[in-house]
């Protein structure tokens, strides 16, 4: 019996960061606990700040005369070198944070479009009985329009300020959900790359009828 060819044989490498600014913020921690449960799973894990991704609010205009600025060029640079992705974002008026969406608005504008093909995770902390839950159908909307697979399930911590404590969720049955869902999507993530999906291009706009003026189209680079 043979052995099954692979198309890699890298280690997967998944990019995990909280997308807050605040020092003390709950999803950071999140963040950070699913960097240690993958970590322990086995892939490389590129743990980042969203510090690393600040930029100033999208200006049309800024962006013809200065170019895309170094927040989002990082965030590009993190995501090429990545399979997969891991997301914990706050919820803020029942929708994800202004400053994180200006971030994949910037991020957006490189062509080859960096999410494209990239498998994502996303969860939340929330002092609420929710969770920010709410945020993360909000956030999985402009990533998947960006070509993103975001992984059907979603892991959404309600009241985190009692059940997050020194970086961990001390409720055997809460951080047992926290961890398969973690694992499962790292396995889906690893199975992907031995499977690439038959898509060809991401096209943006939709449901508008073909138009070079106004479609953007990427080829999925041979891989
Ligand atoms: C502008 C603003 C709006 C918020 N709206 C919500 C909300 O809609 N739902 C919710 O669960 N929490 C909401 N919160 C509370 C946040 O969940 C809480 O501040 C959380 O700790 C923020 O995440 P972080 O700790 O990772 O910074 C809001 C907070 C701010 C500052």
């Amino acid at each position: 019996m043979t052995t099954p060819q692979t198309t890699s044989q890298t280690t997967l490498k998944v990019l995990i960061f909280g997308a807050s600014l605040r020092a003390d913020s709950l999803n950071r921690k999140l963040a950070a606990l699913a960097a240690r449960v993958a970590a322990a799973t086995g892939p490389t894990v590129d743990h980042a700040e969203m510090r690393n991704f600040d930029v100033p609010s999208y200006d049309g205009d800024a962006e013809k005369t200065a170019g895309i600025p170094t927040g989002a060029t990082e965030l590009r640079r993190r995501l090429i070198e990545c399979d997969a992705f891991i997301i914990a974002s706050p919820e803020y008026n029942g929708s994800m944070p202004g400053m994180f969406k200006n971030v994949i608005d910037w991020t957006s504008r490189f062509r080859p479009q960096p999410f494209d093909g990239k498998h994502g995770l996303l969860m939340s902390a929330s002092p609420s009985m929710m969770g920010g839950n709410r945020g993360l159908w909000a956030l999985r909307m402009p990533l998947e329009h960006l070509g993103a697979r975001i992984y059907p399930d979603m892991f959404s911590l309600a009241q985190a300020h009692k059940t997050l404590l020194d970086g961990d969720i001390p409720d055997a049955a809460l951080r047992a959900r926290f961890d398969s869902t973690v694992r499962a999507f790292l396995s889906l993530a690893e199975a992907a790359r031995h499977y690439p999906c038959l898509k060809r291009a991401w096209v943006e706009f939709l449901g508008q009828p073909p138009d070079p003026a106004a479609d953007r189209v990427d080829p999925v680079s041979a891989s």
